[in-house]
């Protein structure tokens, strides 16, 4: 049976305050780790959605980028596709572009995967990074302090998409996953790693998604079809952070109409 979970999502009425709220709660779990444990360590998802909370954080003229500990922060990715570094579907270049060539971020503390080189042999690599920079021994798993994810509207998070191997990986911490619906291959962290985190979120945008976003929290366990549901944080705790497009499907509280339009909320469930 899947971990119980407590699921919190915050629900903002358009893309850009939605932008806005990942922003400050991505600056507030980052400063939260360093004031609990001198740094903190960040798995951030690619995709387009993230795009313009990126752009947020690293502008000096908005609220969050003096919220971050920059020269604390150790960043890391969900995912990557199997492109070289300046490609257009890296991304590293996207986060790159919209945020890590803005802010003071130090180069040693920026892990990226390395999608130019042959999956397997990227998905070796960036796991032995990940367990030097997290000092593991044996079979020891990073506990990131947040996990960043996306969804896409089959319900695939980070690069762990339907029907794929990679589903049933449970010991390795990063894999070259076959995507054979995309025909290609991903590098993409392993469920039991993103499980582990300290704070895990998903940041879902636009109505084309409120469906999935359904059926994946609300609807039966599948995770075979639907793999988010693999999702199932250790701490018992999840966020969401959706716009009232991407959440037009799930439960409201009380008193708040269809349209939810207008006004943020907040709401819990437990799945
Ligand atoms: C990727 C991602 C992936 C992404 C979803 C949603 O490399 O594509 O990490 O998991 O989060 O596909 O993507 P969009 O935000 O573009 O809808």
């Amino acid at each position: 049976m899947p971990r119980p979970v407590s699921v919190r999502y915050r629900v903002s009425p358009t893309a850009n305050a939605l932008a806005a709220s990942a922003a400050e709660f991505f600056a507030s779990a980052v400063s939260a780790a360093v004031a609990a444990r001198g740094v903190a360590r960040v798995a951030i998802s690619g995709g387009t959605t993230p795009k313009a909370m990126f752009a947020l954080l690293a502008d000096r003229n908005a609220l969050y980028f003096a919220l971050v500990p920059w020269e604390r922060l150790y960043l890391f990715w969900v995912d990557e596709r199997c492109v070289p570094p300046t490609d257009k579907d890296s991304n590293y270049r996207m986060t790159k572009e919209a945020m890590l060539a803005k802010v003071p971020l130090p180069a040693a503390h920026i892990h990226r995967m390395e999608g130019e080189l042959d999956p397997e042999v990227a998905a070796v690599r960036y796991e032995a990074a990940i367990r030097k920079e997290f000092r593991l021994e044996g079979a020891q798993m990073p506990v990131f302090d947040l996990v960043l994810l996306g969804m896409g509207e089959d319900g695939h998070t980070a690069s762990l998409f339907p029907h794929t191997d990679a589903l049933t990986e449970l010991g390795r911490i990063v894999v070259a996953n076959h995507v054979a619906q995309k025909d290609t291959w991903r590098i993409t962290l392993t469920w039991p790693v993103i499980d582990r985190a300290r704070e895990v979120a998903f940041l879902i945008e636009g109505a084309a998604k409120a469906q999935t976003v359904q059926d994946v929290f609300c609807g039966a366990y599948d995770p075979e079809a639907k793999p988010a549901q693999l999702v199932r944080p250790a701490s018992g705790r999840l966020t969401l952070l959706l716009d009232a497009d991407a959440a037009s499907l799930l439960p409201r509280p009380a008193g708040r109409d269809a349209a939810g339009a207008g006004s943020s909320f907040v709401a819990t469930m437990e799945i």
